[in-house]
């Protein structure tokens, strides 16, 4: 696949503060690439300097092979779906998506052709005439993907997109926005915080923090290969301990060896280690490999979340099998299921789930529907 868009070194510095480090992003033809990271990140600084709207302080913008920093905003085959639609409150559906042909004088005919095919693409036939403060969120938001598509970007910049919708809403319209991409093989390059999202729509996740790119991969590999603590710990839940890489397919963690599958560490060199909650199993005291006393248990649907206190260092792990509160379990971790990363400034900072209170977590995940 050919490159369409190149990010070079771009940094952008607001009031002396760097929000953007040192940038480098080569994002693919037809890819739908997602930039994914906590509040004020940088992803929307990002999306505004691809769309012409910031200047980087220093870096290059690449196009097609050639640097677009001076190119306008309107010159540029790139358009943008906001989280508030900005729709026209005043024009019905159809004017609404007709708006930049209007502008360049299309004919009559070819107007009609273009936002029928476009009506047809958002699942919105039939909705021409209404006016759009009568739709609801989500069809508010077909209305503006269907516009920004209208006149055939190359590129469709997407800034949280669905935060306005409920979770129902929002899964759906994530589905439809992946097909719409396929179908039209427009490039999309989509900001998310929600790290479900840009696991579940995404040919690329891009995972931010700070002003930096902390790693580019698939979701697959985002999810079991993250390069340090932050990225474990942003993507789904992690328990994250500090060990010792031994040798090559050895490490020292929680107070004991593991075979892992992990090797290229100097020996006995300090590392992190994740292991997903979903990749411990129970077994009996006897046969783990680790012990540990289950503190609390959530029932989640799907399986039981436990906090085990293993050695004074309290793991999530998730189980359909039940564990009742309070009992000494045995441990087994299969090798592959044991990520070993390099130490970063990020070591230290997450992995450990005594201060977990579900509650937290829900309200927490609440206030992102809210955003
Ligand atoms: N025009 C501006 N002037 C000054 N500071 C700005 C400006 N735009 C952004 N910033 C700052 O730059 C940082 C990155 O902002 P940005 O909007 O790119 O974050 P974000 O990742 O999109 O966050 P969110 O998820 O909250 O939308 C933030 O600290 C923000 O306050
Ligand atoms: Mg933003």
């Amino acid at each position: 696949m050919e490159k369409i868009i190149e990010l070079k070194n771009i940094t952008k510095e607001y009031d002396g503060e760097k929000v953007l480090d040192n940038i480098n992003l080569d994002i693919y033809d037809k890819e739908f690439v997602t930039i994914l990271g906590p509040s004020g990140c940088g992803k929307t600084t990002t999306l505004r300097i691809i769309g012409g709207f910031e200047m980087p302080d220093e870096g290059d913008c690449i196009f097609d092979g050639k640097r677009i920093n001076d190119v306008p905003a309107y010159r540029r085959h790139v358009n943008t779906v906001f989280q508030k639609y900005a729709l026209f409150p005043h024009l019905n559906v159809f004017e609404n998506i007709a708006f930049a042909l209007r502008l360049q004088k299309v004919p009559e005919r070819e107007i009609v052709t273009r936002v029928q095919e476009m009506l047809e693409l958002v699942a919105l036939k039939g909705f021409e005439h209404k006016k759009v403060t009568y739709l609801s969120g989500g069809q508010q938001q077909r209305v503006a993907i269907a516009r920004a598509l209208i006149n055939q970007p190359r590129v469709l910049l997407l800034d949280e997109p669905l935060g306005a919708l409920d979770l129902k809403l929002r899964k759906d319209m994530q589905k439809e926005l992946k097909n719409i991409q396929t179908r039209t093989g427009i490039t999309f390059i989509y900001v998310t915080h929600d790290q479900e999202e840009a696991l579940t729509m995404s040919d690329t996740v891009v995972v931010m923090s700070e002003g930096r790119i902390q790693q580019i991969g698939t979701p697959t590999d985002i999810y079991n290969e993250p390069v340090n603590a932050f990225v474990a710990d942003f993507i789904g839940e992690s328990n994250i301990l500090d060990g010792v890489m031994i040798k090559d397919r050895l490490a020292r963690f929680a107070g004991k060896d593991f075979v892992c599958v992990d090797g290229g560490f100097d020996p006995n060199e300090p590392v992190d280690v994740v292991v997903r909650p979903e990749d411990v199993d129970f077994v009996d005291v006897e046969k783990g490999m680790l012990t540990g006393t289950v503190t609390s248990v959530n029932f989640k649907g799907v399986h039981y979340e436990f906090i085990v206190d293993i050695n004074g260092f309290k793991w999530m792990i998730q189980s359909t099998d039940f564990v009742e509160e309070g009992r000494e379990i045995g441990l087994y971790i299969e090798p592959d299921a044991i990520h070993i990363m390099k130490k970063s400034e990020y070591s230290g900072l997450y992995g450990d789930y005594s201060s977990y209170s579900d509650e937290l977590d829900e309200l927490s995940n609440a206030d992102d529907v809210e955003e």
